[in-house]
């Protein structure tokens, strides 16, 4: 297992975090657009009455910032006599973060939430650039990703 950097701690994801700057890190993902507290807060509170599906991690730098951040998404099926599977999303590594296990870490954790909530997989959708890093963190490439934009 990754060891943190000296002062970091690994954390579920807080009401007050909005201020520690959790939407500055997603922001290295995509556009996150001017989310006021109370939509932060709206969403926070969603996935706190589906804590039993929904897991997000964030790393806390020792200046009391988030710098990383990692979501596991746990989906029932029918399929594989009732099984579940983990869907990573929206891993993020502060662009003056980046490059010290940050995002080895946050991985492993959600790994370890995937199957210890009973997960038979784990999968996750990334950019051709990324394919080392998740490779890094024990996946292999399967499947294609297609999408349909509403
Ligand atoms: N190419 C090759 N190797 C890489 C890359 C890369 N793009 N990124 C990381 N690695 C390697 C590292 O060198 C390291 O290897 P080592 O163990 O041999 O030293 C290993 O992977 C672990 O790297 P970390 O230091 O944990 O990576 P970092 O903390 O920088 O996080 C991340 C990686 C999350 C991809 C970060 O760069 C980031 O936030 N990028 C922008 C946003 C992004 O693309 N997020 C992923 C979207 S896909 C999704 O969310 C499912």
């Amino acid at each position: 297992q990754a060891a943190l950097p000296k002062g970091y701690s690994i954390r579920p994801l807080a009401n007050d975090d909005y201020e520690r700057g959790f939407l500055d890190v997603l922001s290295v993902l995509t556009v996150i657009g001017d989310i006021s507290k109370a939509q932060f807060l709206e969403r926070f509170h969603y996935l706190k009455a589906h804590n039993h599906e929904y897991f997000t991690l964030v790393i806390v730098s020792p200046e009391d910032r988030i710098v990383g951040a990692g979501t596991i998404f746990v989906e029932r099926k029918f399929i594989r006599n009732t099984g579940l599977v983990g869907h990573i999303e929206d891993i993020a590594v502060d662009k003056n973060q980046q490059g010290k296990k940050l995002g080895l870490r946050i991985i492993e954790a959600l790994k370890y939430i995937g199957a210890q909530t009973g997960c038979y997989k784990v999968i996750l959708d990334c950019s051709k650039q990324n394919i080392p890093f998740y490779e890094k963190c024990g996946f292999t490439q399967k499947e294609y990703e297609m999408a349909w934009y509403c």
